[in-house]
């Protein structure tokens, strides 16, 4: 899939690995980049990049990617600014609601469980959504090819489509996150159906999993955890730079050959 030319949709691209995903696409000659997040920030993250930019189109959408009528808008609107399909989909809006999954309440003894409500939310924003978005992009190329009498793609067509979802090292189970790794699990198994799926009309899925990056949400985490249980596990002994996931992004989108899961890990290792 040739990244040079290509509409792409990023979510989560106010912050992090979204927003370095945007850049690194840019850099390698995407047309467009349509900005995905609930956060206003996204707004500035287009006008920076715009003004870094010499060949790529920017533009913003401030929104919760759960909503579907949100969804449909941004591609809609997407493809009116922008002149064409979107073809590269990087749902990377993402969210955490860490806790152990079963407790012992101390003064009554009874068991205390992770919160469903959490748990739902948590899978909404992190495997229904970027799941939607990619079937999104996927099912307007399908009715293009309709359209335009095509069946069964073939590869000499050239890739029609990509989507790279972004897993994690905690979708091989992760203590504290049993929503959160649950989630990033359920990516694999979207991505491989989509992937049997979606090449009638020629689109593949992949899935990248990144490692302790250096984001807000791993800052998050308190620098002293980071320096204590994530650092001792992780060959590289520093957090990986976003800028390296979204070259492992950007190869799993160029590279038609990939269509299961990267790692791109840091060589992280956890204590069993
Ligand atoms: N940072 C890491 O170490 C790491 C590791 C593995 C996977 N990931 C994944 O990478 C992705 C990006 O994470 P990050 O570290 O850059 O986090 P981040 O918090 O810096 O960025 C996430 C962005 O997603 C946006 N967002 C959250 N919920 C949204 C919603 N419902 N609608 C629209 N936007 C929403 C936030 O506003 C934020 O800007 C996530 O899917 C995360 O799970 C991160």
């Amino acid at each position: 899939m040739r990244i040079d030319g290509v509409i792409a949709v990023v979510t989560g691209a106010g912050s992090g690995i979204g927003r370095a995903v945007a850049e690194a696409l840019a850099q390698r000659g995407a047309a467009a980049v349509a900005l995905v997040d609930l956060a206003e920030a996204v707004n500035t993250v287009a006008d920076e990049l715009g003004a870094a930019s010499t060949g790529t189109k920017f533009a913003a959408w401030v929104g919760d990617t759960t909503d579907a009528g949100f969804r449909a808008r941004v591609f809609d609107e997407a493809a009116e600014r922008f002149d064409g399909l979107v073809r590269v989909c990087v749902p990377a809006a993402g969210i955490t609601r860490d806790r152990l999954a079963v407790k012992v309440d101390r003064e009554t003894g009874q068991p205390d469980l992770y919160s469903d409500a959490d748990f739902r939310l948590v899978l909404d924003v992190n495997l229904t959504a970027p799941v939607y978005w990619a079937m999104e992009m996927v099912g307007r190329i399908a009715a293009d090819r309709k359209k335009a009498g095509l069946k069964a793609w073939s590869p000499d067509e050239g890739e029609q489509a990509a989507t790279v979802f972004i897993g994690s090292v905690s979708s091989r189970g992760n203590r504290g996150q049993v929503s959160y790794a649950a989630t990033k699990a359920g990516l694999v198994g979207a991505a491989a159906t989509l992937t049997q799926e979606g090449m009638f009309h020629g689109a593949r899925a992949a899935v990248v999993h990144p490692g302790f990056t250096d984001t807000p949400m791993v800052r998050a985490l308190g620098e002293d955890l980071i320096k204590d249980f994530v650092l001792p596990h992780t060959h590289l002994k520093r957090l990986i730079a976003t800028e390296e996931i979204a070259d492992a992004v950007c190869f799993a989108i160029g590279n038609a050959s990939v269509s299961g899961s990267l790692w791109a890990d840091g060589g992280w290792q956890p204590a069993p």
